[in-house]
């Protein structure tokens, strides 16, 4: 059965999470999901991302920080390859179901996988700072994850695969612009048409992990940049997110401008806040 492409507003129960295969922990101002279906080397389904796109809508109030991780040893098999067959996954739509036979409504399924890409969009929200906790493989689908948090943290055995065209698909889940956006096209093209595995300190190299640790230091060092972020003003971190996030498609003139704009709404708040301390 096909679910709906834009799943209800609600906050996911525990037994919706379950069934998607994810765990979340919100814990004040930081969530943390973790893709879990280790029986399945965390491969995630359509459900798993229109539950994350749920997570992303119904974030409690006062979250800044999401830490996106993997059970276990590995971030993510990436998509769960039972969804290519005419079967699918329990319970969930096949993503091939009529296309073969042209009895498919490609509207539908453009729009059903939109809304699996919603998954992945929230994660760029400016009012969030997103981090991806990496261990082990991430492919496919868990490498598009990855790239769509604001700051990668990869322990050394990570490994990224861009696995799409191996299988005759292209990245459609969101996750080519900020490839091309970190390594440039041509470096793009290399990896997604090899697909070939990305290791940790290639990774750093190349700009896809702002940070390479040990195994065992990958948590300390996740909460240790958490500390670090939630140190800053909450709202001031909005607006630089927003200002840095327009700021590759913006000539030198408009981020100046924009920059202008940004600053302003913080001295404005600034002021209005040092008034009301000293009445
Ligand atoms: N989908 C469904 N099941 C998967 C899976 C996946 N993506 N990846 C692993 N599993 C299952 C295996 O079938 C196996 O199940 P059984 O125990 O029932 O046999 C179990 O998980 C353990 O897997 P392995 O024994 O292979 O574990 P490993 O540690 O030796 O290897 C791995 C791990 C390198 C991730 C390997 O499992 C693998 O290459 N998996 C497939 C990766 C893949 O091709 N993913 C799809 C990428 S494309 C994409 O995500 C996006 C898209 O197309 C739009």
């Amino acid at each position: 059965m096909a679910e709906a492409p834009n799943a209800p507003a609600s906050a996911p129960t525990e037994e919706e999470l379950s069934r998607a295969g994810l765990k979340l922990a919100v814990d004040g101002q930081v969530a943390r999901i973790t893709i879990s279906r280790p029986e399945r080397r965390n491969a995630m389904t359509g459900r798993t991302w229109t539950t994350l796109a749920r997570i992303g809508r119904t974030l409690p109030d006062g979250v800044r920080i999401v830490v996106v991780t993997g059970e276990g040893d590995i971030f993510s098999a990436g998509i769960d390859l039972n969804m290519f067959t005419p079967e699918g996954v329990d319970g969930e739509r096949s993503i091939v179901a009529g296309l073969a036979d042209g009895s498919a409504d490609e509207a539908a399924l453009e729009e059903y996988i939109a809304g699996l890409q919603e998954g992945f969009l929230w994660l760029r929200r400016p009012d969030l700072v997103t981090v991806a906790a990496v261990r082990g493989h991430a492919i496919g689908a868990g490498f598009q994850l990855a790239l769509s948090c604001d700051i990668r943290v990869l322990a050394d055995d990570a490994s990224l695969c861009m696995k799409e065209p191996a299988l005759g698909l292209v990245p459609d889940l969101t996750g080519t612009k900020p490839l091309v956006d970190i390594v440039g096209v041509h470096r793009a093209v290399e990896i997604c048409l090899t697909a070939r595995r990305v290791g940790a300190r290639e990774a750093r190299e190349l700009g896809l992990a702002e940070l390479v640790v040990g195994v065992d230091e990958l948590r300390g060092a996740v909460d240790d940049l958490v500390g670090g972020l939630l140190a800053t003003n909450p709202d001031a971190a909005t607006a630089t997110k927003a200002l840095l996030q327009q700021a590759a498609g913006n000539t030198l003139e408009q981020q100046a401008a924009a920059e202008r704009r940004a600053q302003i709404g913080r001295l404005t708040a600034l002021a209005e806040a040092m008034a009301a301390g000293s009445r």
